[in-house]
């Protein structure tokens, strides 16, 4: 096996990305409670169209069960061998924004191992870097955003993915995967406002905000997701965690109390925000507008309106796939939203 491909670089937009070359994109999201995959081709430059969809939920989150989940989910798709684009988030990477001084490239690729050594809690033997140049500032000055990933946590993803008779050709952050949807999604209808995306996973909340809409200018993931609240009902009303998990999703008669149940676990997600939102005001002198939800928790439908009550701000569902499909008809809501980072993936290097 290649170096590059026991090791792929994590990368963002405008990165070098070689072996890219097939006109079929296949975005792979092994999330902790389901996996999804959206096969896209692109014909031509810039051109992208969305072929096939798929989740297939995870019982748990041991290999076994994830192989075995990859390759139900490859031979429904009709995928037998081929390049894949995978992302990964959490523990397992952390992201700085930098301010530099102007840089050139090969100048930079020094810098960056400096400032890993500074910014990056981890042994930097033990991890991939990566950086993109996101503005030239004035006073000869840049900002870069440093991505660190564990490289066992890498191999990990990678193997998966072999082992299935893939090949990964990209790696990517999640938070950076659902940043590329919204802004081939804000190609179609752009709003230059500051808007904070905030993709609720299972076990995970990325967190990403664009100033005026465009420039990534912070990023964190947040241990926060759905298997918290499911954990809250559980203990609310004590049931085994399936119970719970269904209660949560399809609460039919009893809506109000798990409503308020479900209230006590979303404060927690609040309060992380308000951290979030405060770091990011405060160091960049710019104000939050809008808040952009997706992700499987986004399905919860006091979310939206809970957020917004709490935060003081806007906050919609937005769907990855809306200008993917045209009409928006053809992937059901309750899928599209968990569709992100996999449109994200096969979005990239479309220009
Ligand atoms: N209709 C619904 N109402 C409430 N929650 C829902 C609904 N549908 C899915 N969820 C929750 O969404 C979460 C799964 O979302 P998603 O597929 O985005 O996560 P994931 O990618 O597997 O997780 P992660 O990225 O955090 O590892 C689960 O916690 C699930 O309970
Ligand atoms: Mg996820």
């Amino acid at each position: 096996m290649a170096a590059k491909l026991q090791l792929p670089r994590l990368a963002w937009p405008a990165l070098r990305r070689k072996g890219t070359t097939a006109s079929l994109r296949v975005g792979l999201d092994v999330g902790s409670s389901a996996i999804k995959v959206v096969l896209a081709s692109a014909p031509r430059k810039g051109a992208v169209q969305l072929l096939k969809y798929l989740l297939e939920p995870l019982s748990d989150e041991t290999n076994p069960v994830r192989q075995a989940a990859l390759q139900r989910v490859l031979t429904t798709l009709g995928v037998k061998e081929g390049e894949v684009r995978m992302a990964i988030a959490g523990q397992d990477i952390v992201t700085r924004l930098l301010t530099l001084p102007q840089l050139s490239e090969t100048e930079l690729d020094s810098a960056i191992r400096f400032e890993g050594e500074t910014h990056i809690p981890f042994p930097l033997d033990e991890v991939a870097l990566d950086r993109q140049v996101l503005e030239r500032l004035e006073g000869n000055k840049m900002r870069v955003l440093l991505v660190a990933g564990k490289k066992e946590a890498i191999q990990r993803r990678v193997a998966l993915a072999t082992t299935c008779g893939l090949k990964p050709v990209l790696l990517d952050v999640e938070a950076l995967a659902v940043t590329n949807a919204y802004l081939a999604d804000q190609a179609t209808t752009p709003e230059a406002v500051t808007t904070a995306l905030v993709h609720i996973g299972a076990h995970y909340t990325n967190v990403v905000i664009l100033r005026q809409g465009q420039l990534c200018s912070f990023t964190r993931d947040l241990n926060f997701g759905g298997q918290d609240l499911t954990k809250t009902i559980a203990e609310q009303f004590n049931l085994p965690p399936a119970e719970a998990e269904r209660l949560k999703c399809e609460p039919g008669e009893r809506q109000q109390e798990v409503a308020a149940a479900l209230q006590r676990g979303l404060e927690v997600l609040v309060g992380d925000l308000r951290l979030s939102f405060d770091f990011y005001e405060t160091q960049l002198e710019d104000t939050v507008a809008r808040v952009l939800v997706s992700g499987g928790t986004a399905l919860l439908p006091q979310l939206p309106g809970f957020l917004q009550e709490q935060l003081g701000l806007p906050t919609t569902v937005w769907s990855p796939v809306r200008w993917l499909t045209q009409d928006g008809q053809s992937v059901p809501a309750s899928l599209a939203s968990r569709l992100a980072v996999c449109v994200g993936l096969v979005v990239r290097d479309l220009a």
